[in-house]
């Protein structure tokens, strides 16, 4: 038996039946998922219940698993793995909402800008699967675009004004943007920024994506005036509608994307409303740009 995909949309997006992913994957399942994921860039597969233990053991059929933001410590775990991201606006025994003024609110406020996880690190990140605990009546959706087909729309001048340069991507610049700029120095320092070329290779495809990010906060040998400017032209560019699928979360979705190749927002909701969503995310430990020690110390 092998999996069925339905394209969603001309660019982005496939929907997967003939799996269950709380059951552990053959060889050729996991590859028939990763060649689907090559081709649609992100993967929506319906009623999947997952318990957290059952979801690191599918992150993991797919590579090592990413700690992301975490290394900051800003907050406690809620959840039983640290590699679990508790994208949720419950507290801590999941009976209630916390307050807006929680430290948990600005992170699902910061994730409504577009961006590719954990971009700001060497490795990032290759695939993040997020998996629907409870939804919102209304709102909360996540939209995601495609950045090779954002690519192959650029002007040809724009083409080779970017190729060889590189955007400096800073796991906090989002935050700042966001006015949540507590941190100690200690906190600010964790993760350093880091250099991304404009235009990389996606490995699955063999296509060139417009790598950008709300993660981006500066272009490498630019004025932060220039390189800023130049960024959110080309995010700009880069979410148009015709590159975008938007997902309408049921409880148990599980959605799978790549970062190597897509960007993703969640959208507004009622902070009142429950929404829980829990994220496992693989680490790129064979992106092309790692030098030999990275690759070195990725696969230790
Ligand atoms: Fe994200």
């Amino acid at each position: 038996m092998t999996i069925t995909v339905k394209a969603l949309t001309e660019h982005i997006g496939g929907e997967v039946t003939g799996v269950q992913l709380n059951q552990p994957l053959s060889a050729d399942m996991i590859e028939a998922i990763n060649d689907a994921m090559n081709q649609y860039g992100m993967l929506v597969f319906r009623n999947q219940p997952l318990t957290q233990s059952e979801q690191i053991q599918l992150a993991r059929s797919f590579g090592p698993l990413d700690m992301g933001l975490k290394k900051l410590k800003v907050r406690k775990d809620r959840l039983d793995h640290p590699e679990l991201a508790d994208l949720s606006n419950v507290t801590d025994d999941a009976t209630g909402v916390v307050e807006r003024t929680h430290k948990k609110i600005v992170g699902n406020i910061a994730n409504q800008m577009w961006h590719s996880d954990s971009s700001f690190q060497r490795p990032g990140a290759c695939y993040s699967m997020l998996s629907a605990v409870r939804v919102p009546a209304d709102g909360g959706d996540t939209e995601y675009t495609d950045l090779r087909a954002a690519y192959d729309a650029l002007p040809d001048s724009l083409k080779s004004e970017i190729a060889d340069l590189q955007a400096e991507h800073y796991v906090l610049h989002s935050r700042f943007l966001l006015g949540d700029d507590d941190y100690t120095e200690e906190q600010k320092n964790v993760i350093p920024p880091v250099l991304w070329p404009m235009v990389r290779v996606h490995p699955g495809s063999g296509r060139k994506v417009l790598f950008v990010s709300a993660h981006a906060r500066a272009i490498d040998g630019m004025t932060i005036a220039e390189g800023r400017m130049l960024l959110m032209d080309l995010l700009e560019h880069a979410t148009q509608p015709q590159f975008r699928y938007r997902h309408h979360w049921q409880p148990n979705d599980l959605v799978m994307w790549d970062n190597r190749a897509t960007l993703h927002r969640g959208r507004r909701f009622n902070l009142n409303q429950v929404r829980e969503l829990r994220r496992a995310t693989t680490l790129d430990i064979n992106a092309p740009e790692l030098t030999a020690v990275e690759r070195e110390l990725a696969h230790a």
